[in-house]
């Protein structure tokens, strides 16, 4: 008999949202969808304020993103201001950037992702979890908490804040790096790159051997991809052009502020979380026979789209992941894969940043004046390439603002992994709690961040706010 399986809530990933699998009479899969039920609504309450604020305002959207959003923030002030910060002021947010990447990378894979692969797929989801890591590999755990610390710590060094930053500003960073500082953070870099070293090591001889047939037995989805590559197509994550791969591998390239030519936002009705899809690729479709439009971002597609890394370590093993995979490659959890990879690149390109001369350069900003124009701001996040498009007026308050959030760009492909991991392992009505989670692994695979992704607040989707006292009494009901 027809029956809906419902995951929820689905565990560690950052926000909220469940799953809902439609089984059929035959008890075979029909459709699976992925439900995101918060709403942040930025785009909106942002209006009206001054620009120059957004830096301070966008980290809010989350405490796990926070840097992401003030870079891309940032960004966008400068194009709004029409200004260039200075070398040491770009090379800052960049260091910044990265040592926000590898806190993130590693925060992933061990301890959001890691539990399925460490204790097992199929391990009962009381040990499946951060306190079962802690038990079955304690000296593991305790080294990655030490260094995830000391990330916090470096950010603390270089921006007074490791959270809800402010040191980025229109025209450039607040805080120049002083010599003592920059030697003091040259020291703590080696331990998150020998960290970064054991990670992809101890996962290509203890980890993915083990799971490789898990991967394939989800079935592929074979979509395009998006990311940020240097002009000479080198992988960078703070800045450049951003490149949109066909499904074959075919690419085309275009400066940021261009994104609205080549993507659009599609919206359903049981989502608040629009879809983007590839414009110039036809009409938007999640029929997983038949595809249009659907391309990924984060790290699988970074290791896609770029010709190349320009730091040895990573470069060696993006070398060995295209001899094994392809490119582009297509399996959905070789994303963990490709995070380990771009662990590595980042704590190579802090020491690199920490040894570059201008790093410690007195002249971190430029002055900025109010003026009526529409500005975009680009970076990498670790969930994807973020999107920052404010508006001013003539006194410098924001008349509109877009974001396209690392996850939003991978909304359709999330809800179509999830299908198609459904299909392959649920038949005939059978299933266990080993496929469920299965089932959720292909979300995390993608390390969304549902909080950052959900502003749409348009005239098709209604939000009702039900205001009740402590007894549970209504008081007040606000509509949109
Ligand atoms: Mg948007
Ligand atoms: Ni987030």
């Amino acid at each position: 008999m027809a029956k809906t399986l419902v995951i929820q809530p689905v565990t560690r990933i950052e926000g909220h949202a469940k799953i809902t699998i439609q089984l059929n009479d035959a008890g075979n899969v029909d459709l699976a969808r992925v439900n995101v039920i918060e709403l942040r609504g930025f785009e909106k309450f942002c209006l009206g304020r001054p620009v120059e604020d957004m830096p301070r305002i966008m980290p809010r959207i989350c405490g796990v993103c926070p840097w992401s959003h003030h870079l891309a923030s940032a960004k966008a002030c400068d194009a709004v201001f029409g200004v260039e910060p200075p070398p040491a002021a770009k090379k800052l947010r960049e260091l910044c950037n990265s040592v926000a990447f590898m806190e993130e990378h590693i925060l992933h894979f061990y301890f959001l992702a890691g539990a399925d692969f460490l204790l097992g797929p199929d391990a009962d989801y009381s040990i499946r979890n951060v306190v079962g890591i802690l038990k079955a590999a304690p000296e593991i755990a305790r080294r990655v908490v030490k260094v995830r610390h000391l990330a916090a710590h470096m950010l603390e060094i270089l921006a007074a804040k490791a959270i809800h930053p402010q040191a980025a500003v229109p025209g450039g960073f607040s805080k120049p790096l002083a010599p003592e500082n920059r030697d003091q953070l040259r020291k703590m870099a080696d331990e998150t790159l020998d960290l970064a070293k054991f990670s992809i090591a101890f996962a290509k001889e203890n980890v993915f051997p083990k799971y490789m047939e898990t991967v394939k037995s989800l079935g592929v989805i074979t979509t395009g991809f998006l990311g940020t590559v240097k002009d000479n197509g080198a992988l960078n994550l703070y800045d450049g052009k951003l490149r949109m791969m066909t499904p074959e591998g075919s690419f085309e390239d275009f400066p940021y502020d261009r994104y609205t030519d080549y993507i659009s936002e599609h919206i359903e009705s049981w989502s608040y979380l629009k879809f983007p899809y590839a414009k110039k690729w036809g009409s938007f479709s999640m029929d997983l026979a038949k595809p249009s439009g659907i391309y990924r971002t984060n790290t699988l597609a970074r290791m896609n789209v770029c010709d190349f890394i320009d730091t040895p370590l990573a470069q060696a093993e993006l070398e060995e992941f295209r001899q094994k995979f392809g490119r582009p490659a297509q399996l959905t959890l070789l994303y963990n894969w490709a995070r380990l990879i771009e662990l590595l690149y980042n704590a190579e390109n802090v020491i690199r940043l920490l040894e570059d001369p201008e790093i410690t350069s007195t002249e971190t900003r430029v002055k900025v004046t109010p003026r009526a124009a529409r500005g975009i701001g680009c970076t990498e996040a670790p969930r994807g390439t973020l999107i920052h498009d404010y508006t001013t007026d003539a006194d410098g308050m924001i008349t509109n603002a877009n974001l396209i959030v690392g996850t939003t760009h991978n909304n359709a492909p999330i809800n179509m992994s999830v299908t198609q991991a459904a299909k392959s392992l649920i038949h005939d009505g059978k299933y266990d709690q080993g496929v469920l989670n299965t089932v959720e692994m292909t979300i995390r695979a993608y390390d969304p961040c549902f909080s950052c992704a959900t502003h749409r607040l348009d005239g098709k989707v209604s939000v009702r706010l039900d205001i009740v006292d402590a007894e549970g009494t209504l008081l007040d009901t606000l509509t949109n």
